[in-house]
């Protein structure tokens, strides 16, 4: 399957980090406006990409229990979502900072109906999936690893609605879906269960 290089990420911005906190919200509407890529690459470093090495160990943008990492970070694309990836499934690869096409075919309807139909994800040019191994963090805390992949996916999604609030970009975070149908409509592998949808659009005129 094809890789796509992203565009680096920037580490600095115009928007303070008390700003994006004091007007975030959860907001549901997108213009058809698509992403540019380098939003795209934006979001999905802040979600999971690599920050910097520390005694030996690659750090990622959001913290994680013994820096286990158990997510992996997936870009859902509409038909006609955007101008630079065709719809299907990708993978965020956060060691090359690539996506790694996953499903060359649409799966937004089916992510849709395993979204209990939410308008939100129908109407979302695109959709992060935040997925989980939850073995990778439970072999190392049999007692908490569930718990704190938990709180993992949490960092990773805050991120985001930063991120984009920072760029004006419209997001929502989305834990109502069903488990076994959001699995099947991306052909999960057995080990990865979906924990976190994030719808991502242009902000409509309205706001
Ligand atoms: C874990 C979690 C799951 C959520 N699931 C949904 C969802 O499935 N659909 C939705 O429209 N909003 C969902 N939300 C968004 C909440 O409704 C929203 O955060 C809440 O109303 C507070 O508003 P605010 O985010 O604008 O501050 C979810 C939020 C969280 C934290």
């Amino acid at each position: 399957m094809a890789s796509i290089e992203l565009p680096d990420p920037e580490t600095d911005g115009s928007t303070s980090v008390e700003r994006a906190i004091a007007t975030r919200e959860s907001r549901r509407s997108f213009a058809q406006t698509p992403i540019d890529i380098d939003d795209i690459a934006q979001l999905l470093w802040a979600a999971q990409g690599r920050t910097h090495v520390r005694d030996g160990v690659e750090l990622r943008a959001a913290p994680s229990a013994g820096a286990t990492y158990p997510l992996t970070v997936f870009l859902e694309v509409a038909p006609a979502g955007d101008e630079d990836l065709e719809a299907g499934l990708y993978r965020y690869e956060p060691a090359r900072h690539t996506l790694e096409r996953e499903r060359e075919t649409a799966v937004h309807d089916d992510l849709t109906a395993a979204a209990l139909d939410q308008a939100v994800i129908a109407e979302a040019p695109m959709t992060i999936v935040i997925a989980a191994a939850y073995d990778r963090t439970r072999r190392q805390y049999p007692a908490h690893g569930e718990r704190y992949v938990h709180m993992e996916a949490g960092h990773a999604a805050e991120n985001v609605h930063l991120v984009c609030e920072a760029r004006e970009l419209n997001t929502c975070p989305v834990g109502a879906f069903d488990d076994d149908d959001v699995t099947t409509a991306l052909s999960l592998s057995a080990q990865l269960e979906p924990l976190y949808l994030l719808p991502v659009g242009h902000r409509p005129a309205s706001g």
